[in-house]
């Protein structure tokens, strides 16, 4: 492939995505392209792209438009575009929109073949077949000394009413057992020390008898003792046996992701999130009665169709009530294709900028109390920065704490922390004197 083989690649969205970066990686890798950091110095520039709100899609299609000149400047560049969105708009994106190469979620492993075959040919080259791909067998290039992804499943077959994901990422599935461990033993061999399983929902998860619960306990058992976190798990799904079964686990970091969208009921069904409520706040309980430490973030959507006010004030409750540690908060963004374009009573844009704007000082002011909470306690933290004689580390509980100490990249160490500075915790080393490395 002569020196026409370095790549550039930027993703957005989810962890998925971020996983899925790595995946392309080993797999340009495995063909010979070597990665740079200078855009206009690539033969291949990719974007791996998200469909979840317009706002991700405009930032792609503005990437892909200023990307034009780079192709005029230099024609023979490819420009590839990848991800969720190529699988939702892949006519425009090769035609209108100038991408040479059109590559939906499971069609990784055919990049050297499309590669080839646009170079051969000059005509841009659409995939977007969906199917069973896990992507096992594929080692991902992993970018963090410290922490590291394992995808157990991918897609989704929730079908909640306002996303895009079950059409872009398809039916559920999951990953062997032995293709999971196999990949959390390179990590741990390449020195990671904090593991995320990640899946649209993980608790989906099926392998024969074993489901989530059991691979958990498998990963817990690791060699090496990785810390073990997950992302992300549907409320639905959520029972009192496997909050209990997390208070088992040995390695198991206590931080979850429950994503409520939304506080009322009604909405709620509309959305077909399939709980209520009362059940959500139910899961909250058993798993803050497992875990007394647990932290928990959520994510959270306003201004879905037919939102009043009242629902709104409901979520805004709940929201209070709960306590959340950090939330991520949106507002509502009409995708087509998915079953809430159906529904009518569109709530005006303003106000829903406005609902969004309410909820996210209030959350604001949460966060803040929660960390501000940690001031004076001894927290375990996983160094993952340090620059100078300052580390950038993160507890069990997910939270990123600024440590006023030259630390070594990879230690696990107790520190104190000794304020809050915006929202961040700042600690001091407990141990003074010699650092050593573990
Ligand atoms: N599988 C994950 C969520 C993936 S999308 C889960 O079920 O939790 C991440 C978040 O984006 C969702 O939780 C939701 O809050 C938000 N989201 C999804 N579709 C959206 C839309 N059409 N408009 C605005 N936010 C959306
Ligand atoms: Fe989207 Fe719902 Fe599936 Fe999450 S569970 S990916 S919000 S359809
Ligand atoms: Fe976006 Fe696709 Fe993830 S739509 S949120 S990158 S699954």
């Amino acid at each position: 492939m002569g020196c026409d083989n370095r790549f550039y690649l930027r993703a957005y969205g989810c962890q998925m995505n971020l996983y899925e970066a790595g995946v392309v990686r080993k797999i340009l890798a495995q063909r010979g392209f070597l990665e740079t950091t200078e855009e206009s110095e690539a033969d291949l520039v990719l974007l791996l792209t998200c469909s979840v709100r317009r706002h991700a899609e405009q930032r792609a299609i503005g990437r892909l438009q200023n990307l034009q000149s780079l192709k005029r400047a230099r024609p023979e560049t490819i420009l590839a575009v990848l991800g969720c969105m190529a699988q939702s708009r892949s006519t425009e994106l090769a035609n209108g929109l100038g991408a040479d190469l059109v590559i939906g979620p499971d069609e990784y492993r055919r990049l050297p073949e499309l590669i080839d075959a646009y170079r051969a040919t000059g005509q841009c080259q659409v995939a977007t077949r969906l199917g069973s791909e896990c992507y096992e067998g594929v080692i991902p290039v992993n970018a963090s000394q410290t922490t590291g992804m394992v995808t157990v499943m991918r897609g989704c077959d929730n079908y909640c009413a306002y996303c895009i994901v079950p059409y872009v990422r398809g039916r559920e599935r999951s990953k062997s057992r032995q293709a999971v461990l196999a990949e959390a033993e390179t990590l741990v061999r390449n020195g990671v020390k904090d593991i995320t399983l990640v899946g649209q929902n993980v608790l989906a998860y099926r392998d024969g008898a074993l489901d989530f619960g059991g691979l958990l306990r498998l990963a817990d058992g690791l060699d090496g003792s990785p810390w073990i976190r997950f992302l992300t798990s549907h409320p639905k799904d959520v029972t009192r046996e496997f909050a209990s079964l997390l208070r088992e686990l040995r390695n198991f970091c206590p931080h979850i992701h429950l994503p409520l969208q939304s506080g009322s009921d009604r909405i709620l069904k509309a959305m077909n999130r399939e709980y209520t409520r009362a059940e959500y706040l139910a899961r909250i309980e058993w798993l803050r009665a497992a875990l007394p430490e647990v932290s928990l973030t959520t994510d959270v959507l306003v201004g879905f169709p037919g939102e009043t006010e009242d629902d709104y004030r409901q979520t805004l409750e709940l929201v209070r009530e709960t306590g959340f540690d950090f939330a991520y908060m949106f507002r509502y963004s009409e995708r087509s294709g998915t079953a809430a374009c159906r529904l009518e009573a569109n709530v005006p844009e303003p106000v829903a900028a406005e609902r969004l704007a309410r909820l996210i000082e209030m959350q604001n002011a949460i966060t803040r109390k929660r960390n501000q909470a940690l001031v004076g306690r001894r927290v375990e933290v996983l160094v993952e920065e340090c620059r100078g004689a300052e580390a950038r580390a993160r507890t069990r509980t997910n939270k990123v704490i600024v440590v006023k100490a030259a630390l070594p990249v990879g230690v696990v160490r107790e520190v104190t922390v000794m304020g809050i500075k915006g929202w961040t915790p700042v600690a001091e080393s407990s141990e003074q004197g010699a650092v050593s490395s573990q």
